[in-house]
């Protein structure tokens, strides 16, 4: 069986690490990849984006399966590109991708069907944006309606900050199309957690909880990134919350789908925040999370390739989607300068002490071969993970492994998976 993906990130990494486990034995691909991919996979030199020349090499290949880890190429429909190749391809359809395309959308979508969310309002026009804020309370968020890299949310304490973020996202453009609507909505505070999930068009499988840590610095402090480092499973999400999603958010979700046209095949990314008054939904991704997947999928039993299979076929209500009962904990090592400049091409050390190893990984993000060695070619650079019995136990393991790698310049939170204390 030959599987191919797109993508190469950590989450790219820890999927082909997690189809090496495979009863299927799957000969792996990935476009384009990156340095650590390309030692379990065939490195495949087309960019995501590039959907007709990935759909010429996936028939050209008679590739099996091909399995998409990033949000913009599901966004920009190559599901339905592959599929009109008649390519079997697991992610959502560009009408159902819209869930993560649109935060209008989504934000439509929650308020129709009543599932728990941040109340917000929707504008196409700068002017409207502007009139809305002057009365509005604050602390306010603002949101660019489309993908942003995750820098499309920006919280406002007054109205002159406002002020400034419609200009920013409506008229200066800076997240381009993205900003050409926008979403206001109300600040909520509470623990975030993200709960990924199989979908099959009709049916849900949660994959274990997991946290994500997105700004830079200890304390989550400094700015927003494509998140730090994770842990799974999330102590603060009890059953008592479980319960409430199960019966309001996650059903819900899916059943919203089918019912407006736009059925879901793949993983929808619940993004969660827990406030006082119940779980309420801040976003939805319609991939695996970035850095979720490096912590979720390690510890996953089942056979990703029977789950995914399950999913394009509507058959998950028959798969059984099973997680270790134990612990992971992921520490982003990235660039120093991350998430503004940084600089590329710096020799990594020591990688070799991760190999043959099944309690500790690093998944490779922004990395790649330069002859005989691995170099730096991104801001979040590697992911270094670790399972242990209890979640502290991996949080150590994951520290100490940290010790193993070295580059120049290297910089990572040190407090990743500290809250648990507070548990
Ligand atoms: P999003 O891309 O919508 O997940 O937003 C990115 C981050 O912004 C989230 O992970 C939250 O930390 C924060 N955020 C988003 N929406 C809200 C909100 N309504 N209230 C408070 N923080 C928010
Ligand atoms: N870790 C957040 C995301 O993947 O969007």
């Amino acid at each position: 069986m030959k599987v191919l993906i797109v993508g190469g990130g950590g989450r790219e990494h820890a999927i082909a690490h997690a189809l090496r486990a495979s009863r299927h034995h799957p000969e792996i691909f990935c476009a384009p990849g990156n340095a650590g991919i390309g030692e379990i996979a065939t490195l495949v030199p087309v960019g995501a984006m590039e959907f007709e020349a990935l759909r010429d090499f996936a028939v050209k290949e008679a590739i099996d399966l091909t399995i998409v880890g990033m949000d913009d190429p599901l966004v920009g429909g190559i599901v339905d590109i592959f599929e009109e190749a008649g390519l079997r391809v697991f992610g959502p359809r560009k009408n159902a991708a819209i869930l993560e395309g649109s935060k209008a959308f989504a934000k439509e979508l929650m308020m129709k069907y009543d599932i728990p969310c941040a109340k917000s309002v929707s504008f196409d026009r700068a002017e409207d944006a502007y009139d809305h804020i002057r009365h509005a309370e604050y602390p306010l968020v603002l949101k660019a309606d489309g993908l942003a890299l995750g820098k499309g949310v920006l919280i406002c304490k007054d109205e002159e900050e406002a002020k400034a973020g419609v200009r920013q996202i409506m008229e200066d453009k800076a997240f381009g199309d993205a900003g050409n609507r926008m979403v206001v909505e109300e600040f909520l505070t509470g623990r975030e957690v993200s709960i990924l999930s199989f979908v099959d068009g009709k049916t849900i499988r949660l994959m274990s909880s997991a946290q994500d840590h997105k700004r830079s610095g200890d304390g989550d402090t400094g700015l927003n990134t494509g998140g730090m480092g994770t842990f799974s499973p999330s102590p603060f999400y009890t059953e008592e919350i479980d319960r409430f999603c199960k019966e309001r958010i996650f059903q819900r979700t899916v059943d919203a789908m089918r019912a407006e046209g736009r059925e879901f095949h793949g993983v929808i990314f619940f993004g969660l925040m827990l406030t006082k008054d119940g779980p309420k939904v801040l976003e939805y991704n319609a991939r695996f999370g970035d850095p979720e997947a490096q912590v979720v999928l390690p510890r996953m039993k089942s056979d990703l390739i029977d789950v995914v299979e399950a999913c394009i076929d509507g058959t998950l209500g028959d798969t059984e989607v099973l997680f270790e009962d134990n612990a992971a904990v992921c520490v982003v090592i990235a660039s120093g300068g991350y998430p503004l400049a940084y600089e590329k091409g710096k020799v990594i050390h020591g990688l070799e002490h991760f190999k043959g190893r099944d309690d500790i990984f690093v998944f490779h993000a922004g990395t790649k071969r330069e002859g005989e060695q691995i170099v730096t070619n991104g801001g979040r650079v590697l992911g270094v993970v670790a399972k242990g019995g209890t979640l502290k136990d991996a949080r150590a393991a994951a520290y100490a492994a940290t010790k193993l790698v070295t580059f120049e310049g290297q910089y990572m939170r040190t407090d990743i998976g500290k809250s648990i204390d507070e548990a």
